[in-house]
């Protein structure tokens, strides 16, 4: 099972923030790629052009048939509903997309003898965890209905390798991402990463909100590393069975977030709002990554530092954006 082995990947969700740099970094690495996305959340307008892309749901079965008749042999399975509070709005979609869907994904693997199946997991699937920075052996305490799915999800695809329907073995691998960030993330979806909300909000001139007291903390890790090991997992078979996290593995609380991208537009507190609201259910107060597994197995080490370089390189784009 080395990179050989793989020449034709279906990313599901490569029109979106993470699954487009995904895709990038395997077009860059010399694969065809082909995308399936519904453009629920995604556009098209990251779509690498070099990939063959499909406009199609996950959790149609028709429309994921169309995508593993393109002949592909590993599949990236990024696809899903990412938002903690769509989770709890629209609970019946949550679950199809991101528990069925995966399911879907799944079961067209076994009938069409895929071997290599990679999974987009979640660090909210540890919940509030008793010791931070965490491991993946750390126990599983889900306190939103996105992390059951995105657990659930997740489950399915470690025990699909024991499905008496298998013509060939299908190795699986997940990686749980924690707060990933960067260019291209959605400034005005209201549902998606803190870091582009705020700063949304600074270039909209609006009061940048924090919820709960601000002294909760995050691990952001930033998308051109989360591109970087999802490429190194698929072209190492030491990766085959393992769960792992994917953080910088250091925190940043939100209000030192806040002051961050404050700084970056030439602001502070003292002449831009900011404003203080009740925590959102699902909220987790620490959430901080033990990377020891990744840096292990792949040799993998987040680069870009956030405070040096990310945040400045995110809102130098969404500057350009809003020009
Ligand atoms: N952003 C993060 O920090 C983070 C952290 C951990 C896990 N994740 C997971 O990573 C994945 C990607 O997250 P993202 O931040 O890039 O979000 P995103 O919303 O930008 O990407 C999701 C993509 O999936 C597509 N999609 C949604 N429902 C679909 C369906 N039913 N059929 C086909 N395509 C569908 C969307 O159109 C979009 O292109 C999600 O599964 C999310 O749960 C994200």
């Amino acid at each position: 099972m080395t990179r050989q082995m793989y020449q034709k990947i279906l990313v599901t969700g490569g029109a979106g923030f993470i699954g487009g740099y995904v895709v990038d970094e395997l077009v860059q690495r010399g694969y065809s790629v082909v995308i399936l996305d519904n453009l629920s959340s995604g556009s098209l307008k990251y779509v690498n052009p070099q990939a063959d892309f499909i406009h199609g749901d996950v959790r149609n079965r028709e429309d994921v048939r169309k995508a593993f008749l393109k002949g592909i042999d590993a599949v990236i399975h990024i696809a899903g509903q990412a938002s903690i509070k769509l989770s709890f709005m629209d609970p019946y979609n949550d679950l199809e997309t991101n528990t069925l869907g995966t399911v879907n994904i799944i079961q067209a693997c076994i009938e069409h003898g895929i071997e290599r199946l990679l999974y987009a997991s979640s660090m909210t699937i540890y919940g509030t965890p008793k010791v931070v920075p965490t491991t993946e052996d750390s126990p599983i305490a889900p306190v939103s209905y996105y992390a059951v799915t995105k657990y659930a999800g997740e489950r399915y695809v470690h025990i699909a390798p024991n499905h008496p329907g298998l013509k060939k073995p299908l190795n699986v691998t997940s990686l749980r991402m924690f707060n990933v960030y960067g260019a291209r993330q959605s400034l005005s979806n209201p549902y998606q990463g803190v870091l582009a909300i705020f700063i949304g909000r600074v270039l909209r001139n609006e009061p940048i909100i924090i919820h709960s007291d601000g002294e909760q903390s995050r691990d952001f890790v930033y998308v051109t590393d989360v591109a970087r090991a999802w490429a190194d997992t698929l072209e190492n078979p030491d990766t085959i069975g393992q769960v792992m996290n994917v953080g910088a593995g250091k925190p940043i609380s939100v209000n030192k977030l806040c002051d961050l991208v404050l700084n970056v537009f030439g602001k502070s507190r003292n002449d831009f709002p900011v404003q203080y609201a009740p925590a959102q259910p699902g909220d987790i107060r620490h959430s901080i990554a033990d990377i020891t597994r990744i840096q292990n197995i792949l040799n993998w080490s987040p680069q870009v530092d956030m405070e040096e370089h990310g945040i400045r390189a995110t809102v130098e784009w969404a500057r350009q954006q809003s020009a």
